[in-house]
């Protein structure tokens, strides 16, 4: 088999500049005393903005330091990509920094198979595809639009190269390190950092080493490798960790099946994951048209830029044995409870479940490669000749419009639907919930999925419906027996012939003998398109999902109303948050998500979960200057609504980790879009502290954590020395006077994190408002 592409890329913008990103490293080895790098290090490190500044401190890095990064793509979703469009807009910019794609994937629905559902839910979200299409255009981003394709195999098919450094709005971005590179998930925000070229921050993760020995044989297959490491790492396991494979057992695997481990590697909370640069990484390249890139990377490989330094050190080194690898069951509701295939039908009688399958899943992100196809293909052959069907309803979504088209003609999709098999559109439907079934509607059922997340409702909406996640083979098996307890390894099925009937361990072709086929060529961009400066971005006036960004003014000088110079006029306390308050607490996603291109709509569910610490109440917070038509406690919205009605600026007292959880960029918009400039925190998390200062809020810390207590709501609070602080002025504490509603006046210290540069950001109301102030 040559695997001969049957068409070529132009991959002048999609080759990394190795020979710059080599030269980089270089400097990175003095600046380091030459000790030994992970892949990892020398990917991040030699995209740093400016290694000097970022590496030179002399302390650890790995854990510690903060990496300005200029990432070299990035691709976003369709549900992510409309706030960080509306933001990158308001940034003023005519056109991207760096190559960027938009692909319509998450609101496409799953009802009856591709062709209807395509139809329907271009027809429900056509607003919302327009905005992307016209926004597309304008500013020269390559748009995939619904049908081409799910945003991770699209970029493994098209974008992916060894040693690049890429973000996308999506937690499974990490995907593409099948090719081994760094794919980053991120908010929106971080997304506009790549997009108009500022540099983006990451605290420098440690590197976890995944030694991989032996050989996947029979059943086993790279789905089960990380099944297993999530059962061994759980949900935690990854957090502000790269893994890194290493070891012999890479070589072994295609880039398609590193690509499924890598994909997962999200569930176990792993920053990314990355392999050394392989032969079927190379060939991968070759059939997708790509042969231009291989080469560069060959040459690159030879430098030494794509594999882990010898005597490289890892902050742990987890060792799994290839060989030993049994197929394996996660779940339900959590990617880390993992059961040994051969314990499966134990463990569902141990629960007292129910030894019924409802339906089987396969395809999606993580799963919808060559080579998965092809092996459920080859079950599909086995049972369709022993005269079988599958006995639960059996859904196949294609990752792409390339795999779809290479499944049609090498018969692929008529061996799975000669089986009872529907194929659905080339996009994430049932993975992200938009399948919408009729049966089990509030019953408890259990369904095998090849997909990668299974948390409750994420399917079908029903928090009953137990999703346990599995190799597409193990899927398609099980569908043909329709019982939880089949073991395919070793259970016979009985033909109505009274017949007993085994499969065959069935082997993929992880590339197509013929090479791909592209399938409708309609589905794929020009690259790097042209901006079209004159293109109107498709907003309606009356849209309820879509609405532009207003930027938010400067707390100082003219038209601010500010009378205080550089200090922030004087704030009233709209409440003392108590405990834990994550992004989801600050902006609630759920029913909320439809509103993610609309900051009013969406702003109107602000800290509806967060405890006020004054009555201990959720969602509530207290006016003490309503007038008579209005109740003193109302909603945390509704009164920071009625703040921002009279003009008063305000300010929130918060507890430990402020906004942990996510990058999700709404949290720091919705509090700025009704009048907050502050938050004082016991301790902010990071990434969110970083989002408030972009969105033009300053984050302070309490001195003394203990002062949490004696500011309490009504209050007012004035800055003293933020004026010295943003002149420069070495040195410079702010302080914080309060005067309290019965009018006690004391004075309490707090610190900061804020830079020169977000300095710059909060002068001018934003970090957007900052890069349109240069662009003028
Ligand atoms: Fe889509 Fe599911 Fe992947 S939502 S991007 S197919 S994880």
């Amino acid at each position: 088999a040559t695997h001969a592409p049957s068409y070529e890329k132009d991959c002048s913008s999609i080759t990394p500049p190795y020979a710059r990103l080599v030269e980089k490293l270089e400097r990175v080895r003095e600046l380091l005393n030459n000790r030994p790098l992970t892949l990892a290090e020398k990917i991040l490190y030699s995209h740093l903005n400016d290694p000097e500044k970022s590496l030179s401190g002399g302390g650890k890095i790995r854990g510690e330091s903060y990496l300005q990064l200029s990432p070299q793509r990035v691709a976003m979703q369709d549900a992510s990509a409309q706030m960080a469009l509306l933001q990158f807009m308001s940034a003023g910019l005519s056109r991207c920094a760096v190559p960027t794609s938009i692909h319509c994937d998450h609101l496409i629905q799953a009802i009856d198979g591709a062709a209807s559902d395509l139809k329907r839910s271009i027809a429900s979200n056509q607003e919302v595809f327009d905005f992307l299409e016209s926004a597309a255009r304008k500013y020269g981003i390559e748009f995939w639009q619904p049908g081409s394709g799910i945003i991770h195999q699209i970029v493994l098919e098209n974008y992916a190269a060894p040693g690049m450094l890429m973000l996308g709005t999506d937690s499974h971005t990490p995907n593409a390190g099948g090719l081994g590179l760094l794919a980053i998930g991120v908010g929106g925000a971080d997304a506009v950092d790549a997009m108009t070229g500022t540099p983006w921050e990451l605290k420098a993760p440690q590197v976890v080493g995944i030694h991989l020995t032996g050989k996947l044989s029979g059943w086993a297959t790279p789905k089960d490798l990380i099944l297993h490491l999530a059962g061994k790492l759980t949900v935690r396991g990854g957090t502000g960790r790269i893994l890194e494979y290493f070891g012999p057992g890479v070589a072994s695997q295609s880039c398609t099946g590193l690509a499924t481990v890598a994909n997962m590697g999200a569930e176990v909370g792993a920053t990314t994951s990355t392999f050394p640069y392989t032969e079927n990484m190379r060939a991968y390249l070759n059939a997708t048209g790509r042969a231009p890139v291989a080469h560069a990377a060959d040459k690159a490989a030879s430098m030494g830029f794509l594999s882990a330094d010898e005597g490289a050190e890892y902050d742990e080194v987890i060792e799994i044995n290839l060989s030993e690898l049994e197929p394996t069951i996660n779940g339900p509701f959590t990617p880390d409870l993992a059961t040994p295939l051969s314990k499966f039908g134990s463990f569902v009688q141990e629960q007292g479940w129910k030894d019924e399958l409802s339906a089987g899943l396969i395809g999606s992100c993580t799963n919808s490669s060559y080579e998965d196809m092809t092996r459920v293909a080859e079950l599909a052959k086995q049972a369709k000749a022993a005269g079988l069907v599958t006995q639960v309803p059996f859904l196949c979504t294609p990752g792409s419009e390339q795999i779809r088209a290479t499944m049609e003609r090498d018969g692929v999709t008529s061996a799975l639907q000669d089986v009872g098999a529907v194929v659905l559109a080339n996009a994430c439907g049932p993975c992200i919930g938009q399948w919408k079934r009729e049966d089990m509607k509030g019953e408890e059922n259990a369904i095998l999925t090849s997909f990668n997340r299974n948390f409750k409702s994420r399917n079908d909406g029903n928090r009953l419906t137990m999703n346990f996640l599995a190799s597409p083979t193990i899927v398609t098996a099980m569908a043909f027996s329709g019982k939880l307890s089949f073991n395919p390894m070793t259970d016979a099925l009985t033909l109505p012939s009274g017949e007993q009937f085994r499969f065959a361990p069935p082997a993929g072709q992880d590339l197509p003998t013929e090479g791909f086929t592209q399938g409708n060529i309609h589905y794929y961009p020009a690259p790097t398109p042209e901006p079209q400066s004159e293109t109107e971005v498709v907003i309606r006036s009356d849209s309820q999902r879509l609405e532009l960004l207003e930027p938010f003014s400067s707390h100082f000088g003219e038209g601010s109303g500010n009378e205080r110079g550089l200090e922030l006029p004087p704030l009233k306390v709209l409440m003392r948050v108590r405990g834990k308050c994550t992004t989801d607490h600050i902006s609630a996603a759920g029913p909320w998500l439809k509103y993610k291109g609309h900051l009013t709509n969406i702003s109107e569910n602000l800290l509806i979960t967060a405890v006020n610490d004054e009555g201990g109440d959720v969602n509530v917070a207290f006016d003490h200057d309503h007038d008579a038509s209005e109740t003193e406690n109302d909603t945390i919205p509704a009164v920071a609504k009625r703040f921002k009605a009279r003009g008063q600026p305000w300010t929130l007292v918060v507890d430990d980790n402020y906004g942990e959880g996510s990058a999700r960029e709404h949290a720091a918009l919705q509090p700025r879009f009704y009048g907050c400039a502050m938050i004082v925190a016991r301790s902010f998390a990071r990434i969110h502290e970083t989002n408030l200062k972009k969105q033009g809020v300053l984050p302070l810390w309490f001195a003394d954590k203990a002062d949490y207590s004696r500011i309490g709501s009504g209050d007012m609070v004035e800055t003293i020395g933020l004026a010295d602080l943003i002149q420069g002025q070495e040195n410079a504490a702010v302080k914080l006077k309060v005067t309290t509603r019965n009018g006690e006046v004391f004075e309490i210290p707090t610190k900061h994190t804020m830079s020169d540069d977000q300095l710059k950001w909060f002068c001018a109301g934003s970090a957007l408002n900052f890069i349109r102030s240069q662009m003028s």
